[in-house]
């Protein structure tokens, strides 16, 4: 089962388990997620894919994985924008750590034996020492912004159900996932919002003088992570990135390079608590699932264009 299996990185999730051979059963509501998404899953997945629209706070979230009683749910559905989480962490609250209570509590209803969940690498541990870079899974979770807390928060949860209901789990951290899918409007990931401007020749906006770094990793080899956490990893919070910092400026440059456009962005004052630096340390990852990233920044700009400019 794979909750927000309709959203950008679930979608491409549903698709390597569907290709894989499995049974998969998607719960999403569709906040921000879409059906078309799904397309290629109802077509290769004919007598192998369900789709329930269903809010994952609602109380037949247990009837479904009851009905289905899934070998294991992979947990991805969420309020998944920070700023909305600054708003409103009420709401943020109610889907990001009631929604995935409701969910637990269906998994132990129906005896489910494993639950893989999308934490985030880039939020949980919060403003990271330089001198943490790139940062463990050791290092202290103080997250800042609400939407870290919450997605931090489910952490504790998923060890109290596997010391109370033998429930194991995986934690993925993920850092700045990109490529395929990823919707370009609103509070999206960076590479999605650039990527739109330059396809179309509209300027871009870099916030702050463009030296900030990220994590970013392409949407398959996340997909990935998530496929060999079906079976390793057991009970660990996993950071899953590249290790590699790359920097708003030189992500904007590889971008005009890969579309073959000679634009310049412009400029604005930084966006206030926004983080600096960041990059996680795969290492456990490495060991643990036996996985590394294998796309270049280049390469995953390159398919995330090309899926792009096909799309309009
Ligand atoms: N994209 C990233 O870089 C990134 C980084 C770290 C963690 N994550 C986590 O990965 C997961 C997937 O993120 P994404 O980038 O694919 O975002 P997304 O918004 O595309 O996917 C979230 C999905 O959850 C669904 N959803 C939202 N609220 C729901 C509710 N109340 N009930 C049922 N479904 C609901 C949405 O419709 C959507 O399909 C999220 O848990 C997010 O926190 C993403």
């Amino acid at each position: 089962m794979v909750t927000g299996g309709a959203g950008f990185i679930g979608s491409n999730l549903v698709d390597a388990l569907i290709l894989e051979g499995h049974h998969v059963r998607v719960i999403d509501n569709l906040k921000t997620g879409k059906l078309s998404n799904l397309d290629d899953a109802r077509r290769q997945g004919l007598g192998r894919f369900e789709f329930y629209n269903i809010d994952v706070t609602d109380d037949e979230v247990s009837v479904v994985i009851k009905d289905f009683e899934p070998d294991m749910i992979y947990h991805l559905a969420a309020q998944a924008d920070v700023r909305v989480s600054v708003k409103d962490p009420i709401y943020d609250a109610k889907i990001n750590i009631l929604g995935t209570l409701n969910v637990l509590n269906g998994a132990v209803n129906a005896n489910v034996k494993r639950i893989v969940y999308a934490a985030s690498g880039g939020t949980i541990y919060g403003d990271v020492d330089l001198k943490s870079l790139p940062v463990n899974e050791s290092h202290l979770k103080e997250p800042v912004s609400p939407y870290g807390i919450s997605k931090a928060v489910v952490l504790d949860y998923l060890r109290s159900f596997r010391h109370t209901y033998n429930i194991s789990f995986v934690a993925l951290a993920l850092a700045n996932v990109y490529g395929p899918r990823q919707d370009p409007y609103g509070e999206a990931g960076v590479i999605a919002i650039f990527a739109n401007q330059v396809l179309k020749g509209e300027q871009s906006t870099i916030y702050g003088n463009g030296d900030q770094t990220r994590d970013f990793v392409f949407v398959d080899d996340a997909v990935d992570a998530f496929i060999k956490a079906q079976t390793k990893g057991d009970n660990l919070l996993i950071n899953i990135g590249t290790s590699i910092e790359t920097s708003v400026n030189s992500l904007y440059q590889v971008m005009c390079e890969a579309a073959g456009k000679k634009q310049n962005a412009v400029f604005e004052s930084p966006r206030p608590g926004e983080l600096l630096r960041n990059s996680l340390d795969i290492t456990r990852a490495l060991i643990q699932l036996g996985w590394k990233p294998w796309t270049s920044i280049e390469e995953g700009i390159g398919e995330t264009l090309e899926y792009m400019s096909n799309k309009k």
